[in-house]
C-alpha cells in the first residue's frame, strides 16, 4: 500500500449492489472495496455502465429500488451509514457528504432563487440566523468565482449560464462544510472551455477546506490532473487502483493499459491511439473468470476460470492473475 497518514475517511468494504429482476439478481457492484483519506481526491474512471455512479449512488445512500446493497459495509469517520434509516441518513446528506452530477438542474430547484436554496441548505444543517446564513451564501457565491455576486444571490438558476449554474451547485454542496464530496462526471454537460476552470475551482476549494472528493469521469485527463489516487472500474469491479502517476505512468492491468493508450498528451503520440476492442458485458453476461477475459491481450487459461481479486502491485492494487502466485 501507499503511504497514507491520515486515517480514512471514507471507507468501502466489499461492497455488493444488485437488482432484482424476474429472472433473479443481476449483480451491478461486487466486491468493490476502496478507501477516500480526508482531503484525499480519488478518481474513478471506466467505461460507460463499470458502475461508477452506482458506486457513488450507493455511498450517498440515494440508490432506487430495485436496486440495493446486498452486501458490504460503508463507513465515514469510522461509523456505518450504508445501514442508516432514511431520515439518518438524509442529514448525513448535505451536513457530512455532498453530491455533485452532471446536471447543475437536478440539484437547483428552478423556481425557487438561489439565494432560498442556499439559506436553506445552511440552515438545515448549520446553527445560523436568516441573516447570517444570507452573509455566508453571498461569501459562498463569491468562493465560487461568480462575478457581481451580491446582484445574483437572488437570481433564479435559469438566469445563470450552464458554467455559473454549475458553480452554484459547488457553492450548495460546499454550504454546510462536508467532509465529502462525491461529483460525477461534474463538468460532462459543460463547454470544454468551461470545464477545466470548474475542475480547478473543485480541487482548489476541496483543497482548503480538507474535503475528500470521490470524482467520477471519463475523462483521464481530468484525473491525471486532479486525482491523488484513481480507481479503474470494469464491469461492477475494481480492476485497479493506486497512486495517479501509477496508474497513468506504469498501467499494470491489461485494460487500464488499454485505457491509458487511449488518451492523447501522456507521452503517448496520438497517431498510436488505441481502442480497447469488444465492449463491456452486460450485466446478465458477465463471463466467469476475470470479466475482462474475453478482450484482453494477455488472457490464459485461469483467467476464464477463477476470479482475480486485486492483489499490491508495485505500489497499486491489481485485479488481474498475470501479477498472482504461480504465474
Ligand atoms: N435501475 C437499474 N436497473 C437495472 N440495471 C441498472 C439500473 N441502473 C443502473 N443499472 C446498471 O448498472 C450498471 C452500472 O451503471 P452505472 O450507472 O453505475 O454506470 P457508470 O459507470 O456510471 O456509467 P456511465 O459512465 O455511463 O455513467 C450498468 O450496467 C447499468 O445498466
Ligand atoms: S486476469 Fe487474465 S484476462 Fe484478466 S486482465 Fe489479467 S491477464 Fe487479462
Ligand atoms: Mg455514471
Amino acid at each position: 500500500m501507499t503511504d497514507r497518514p491520515n486515517a480514512p475517511l471514507l471507507e468501502v468494504r466489499s461492497l455488493r449492489v444488485e437488482f432484482e429482476t424476474r429472472r433473479g439478481p443481476l449483480v451491478a457492484i461486487d466486491d468493490v472495496s476502496f478507501s477516500i483519506a480526508p482531503g484525499e481526491v480519488l478518481g474513478v474512471v471506466g467505461e460507460s455502465g463499470a458502475g461508477k455512479s452506482l458506486t457513488g449512488t450507493a455511498i450517498i445512500g440515494l440508490l432506487e429500488p430495485p436496486g440495493r446493497i446486498t452486501a458490504g459495509e460503508i463507513l465515514l469517520a469510522g461509523r456505518r451509514i450504508d445501514n442508516l434509516p432514511y431520515e439518518a441518513m438524509r442529514r448525513i446528506r448535505g451536513r457530512e457528504v455532498g453530491a455533485i452530477f452532471q446536471d447543475p438542474l437536478t440539484s437547483l430547484n428552478p423556481l425557487y432563487r438561489v439565494s432560498d436554496q442556499l439559506i436553506e441548505t445552511i440552515r438545515t444543517h448549520l446553527p445560523m440566523n436568516e441573516k447570517e446564513a444570507r452573509a455566508r451564501a453571498l461569501q459562498l457565491l463569491q468562493e465560487v468565482g461568480i462575478p457581481g455576486a451580491a446582484e445574483r444571490l437572488d437570481h433564479y438558476p435559469h438566469q445563470f449560464s450552464g458554467g455559473m449554474r454549475q458553480r452554484v451547485v459547488i457553492a450548495l454542496a460546499l454550504a454546510a462544510e462536508p467532509k465529502l464530496i462525491i461529483a460525477d462526471e461534474p463538468t460532462t454537460a459543460l463547454d470544454v472551455s468551461i470545464q477545466a476552470q470548474i475542475i480547478t475551482l473543485l480541487k482548489r476549494l476541496c483543497r482548503e477546506h480538507g474535503t475528500a472528493v470521490m470524482l467520477i469521469t471519463h475523462d483521464m485527463g481530468v484525473i491525471a490532473e486532479t486525482a491523488d489516487r484513481v480507481a479503474v472500474m470494469y464491469a461492477g469491479r475494481i480492476a485497479e487502483i493506486g497512486p495517479v502517476r501509477k496508474v497513468v505512468q506504469e498501467p499494470h492491468h491489461p485494460y487500464t493499459v488499454g485505457l491509458m493508450g487511449a488518451i492523447p498528451n501522456l507521452g503517448h503520440d496520438v497517431a498510436a491511439l488505441t481502442q480497447i476492442e469488444g465492449s463491456m458485458p452486460r450485466l446478465n453476461a458477465i463471463p466467469p473468470g476475470c470479466a475482462f477475459n474475453p478482450r484482453c491481450p494477455k488472457v490464459f487459461d485461469r483467467c476464464r476460470v477463477d476470479r482475480p481479486d486485486p492483489m499490491p502491485v508495485g505500489g497499486s492494487d491489481v485485479a488481474c492473475w498475470l501479477y498472482g502466485e504461480g504465474r
